[in-house]
């Protein structure tokens, strides 16, 4: 059999998505999820037997494979590469203070920005490994190496047989990487934990990173670099220069794809790097998906039912304004804030308890757009709408109206899985660039824009607090 057909892996904070598909049209002949543990800290080993579970029977019959995976996690590993420590993830807040301290001793937020393309916030590996070092000392004494969570699982699929490794995208949102040399600030690794650390090898984009025996036919099973979750829906989208992907999931983000760097010293966009030579800045909000899986619980309803009931409210949800910031923010850069509801009157109904839920999450994502498109300068470019929040008719709906603009939304699909897909394919291949797959289409939502919906929270946001750190010191 020829070994011809590529897998994507999309190892996310809730689950092991995976794709089976064809290299030569990007069709999807399979799919598998297997979910993983709840929480901000987990064993990282959940994810290999999730990787194992998902993918084990695919890759005897598979020519590529790479990994795309939730960004920042910290996987610190001692001498006989067991983990030290649960792997503290990007949404996991302990480690705000140390974000704070590292910053200043990086000479305050726009140096950071200009040596690691970001200002720290909690989500970053750098944090984490501070927090490690100042709360948990004997362990932080045993670490030898230091990996992100896709590099974890992509070394567990060569069997450890190679060194570990890691593409530019993902080693951007770590805090000791300079993506506008590609070099690791080894320097900042070693302050963050106190003690110098391996970190991986660095592959080149689209480049093969591995190749595992061969098979019968002369062939064997080419590992790529793999990269971050963002890199890899903005590759499985295919995402033009001006366009914004706006990702509703576990995370929130609005990315953009840019041939020029962003340094951006207050914080609100970050300047990752995207899996193929160019930069992905970004704004992240920790509260997505889970707005609405919170409310949807407090109704005591399913998703369906939320969003039939949200759309049985009006614009405004009578009144009622939610700031969805449940567990802890990072834009606006909160990592201790909670909810807040404004706007409570005996006539609120579960209807706009449903409407404040999905206007919130659209305003939060509307803010991130805002940022990113204030820091790239392109403001013509498609505004797609991806994750599966998307499932949703009110969040359908409403999200042109929040947002103020027609709202491209792609065949619903795995893009995640589906770029890592694209970069395995890539890397088999060994060309230039990555392969051109049709785009599936897209389909175009309109609405009447309401403004006076993200005025009400932006007059609740800038009453409860400071939009960025450096907005709180100035
Ligand atoms: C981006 C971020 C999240 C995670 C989600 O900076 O923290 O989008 O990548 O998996």
């Amino acid at each position: 059999m020829a070994h011809t057909l590529v897998v994507g892996i999309d190892s996310s904070t809730t689950a092991t998505k995976a794709v089976l598909v064809d290299p030569a049209d990007g069709q999807v002949l399979d799919r598998r999820a297997v979910r993983h543990p709840a929480g901000t800290a987990v064993d990282p080993r959940h994810w290999l037997k999730a990787c194992d579970d998902a993918v084990g029977d695919w890759l005897g019959r598979a020519g590529a494979v790479a990994v795309a995976g939730q960004q920042h996690g910290m996987v610190a590993l001692d001498g006989a590469d067991e983990p030290v420590h649960d792997a503290l993830l990007w949404n996991d807040t302990r480690s705000a203070q140390a974000a704070r301290d590292l910053v200043d001793e990086m000479g305050g937020p726009q140096a950071c920005a200009d040596a690691v393309g970001s200002v720290l916030v909690a989500s970053f590996t750098a944090t984490k490994l501070r927090w490690l070092r100042d709360h948990r000392p004997d362990a932080a004494a045993r670490v030898e190496r230091v990996m992100l969570p896709h590099d974890f699982v992509s070394w567990h699929l060569t069997g450890r047989a190679t060194e570990p490794f890691t593409d530019r995208g993902d080693a951007s949102g770590t805090g000791y990487f300079d993506a506008r040399r590609t070099v690791w600030r080894h320097d900042l690794a070693e302050r963050a934990l106190g003690r110098p650390v391996a970190l991986p090898r660095v592959v080149e984009d689209g480049a093969a990173a591995y190749e595992a025996a061969a098979y019968e036919d002369g062939a064997g099973l080419v590992l790529a670099g793999g990269t971050g979750d963002n890199m890899g829906a903005a590759l499985g989208l295919a995402l033009l220069p001006g366009d914004i992907a706006v990702s509703i999931g576990t995370s929130g983000v609005a990315s953009a794809v840019s041939t020029t760097p962003v340094a951006d010293g207050t914080g609100a966009v970050t300047g990752f790097a995207d899996a193929t030579g160019r930069y992905l800045p970004m704004a992240t909000t920790m509260n997505a998906a889970g707005i609405l899986d919170l409310h949807a619980r407090l109704l005591g309803v399913d998703h369906a039912e939320l969003g039939r009931l949200a759309l049985a409210s009006s614009p405004g949800a009578g009144g009622l304004t939610v700031l969805p910031y449940y567990g802890g923010e990072r834009t606006p850069d909160r990592p201790d804030a909670t909810g807040t509801w404004t706007g409570m009157t005996p006539a609120t109904s579960r209807e706009d308890v449903a409407r404040a839920a999905v206007e919130a999450l659209l305003c939060a994502l509307a803010d991130a757009v805002d940022l990113v498109r204030s820091r790239t300068g392109e403001t013509e470019g498609r505004v797609l709408l991806i994750g599966g929040a998307t499932a949703n008719p009110a969040v359908r709906a409403l999200a042109p109206a929040v947002l103020g603009t027609p709202v491209h939304l792609p065949v619903p699909a795995e893009y995640v899985a589906l770029g890592a897909a694209r970069q395995a394919a890539w890397a088999r291949a060994g060309t230039d660039a990555p392969p051109d797959w049709p785009s599936a289409g897209t389909q175009v939502l309109e609405a009447d824009p309401t403004p006076a919906v993200r005025g009400a929270y932006a007059d609740l946001r800038d009453r409860t607090g400071a939009w960025t750190r450096t907005e709180r010191t100035s």
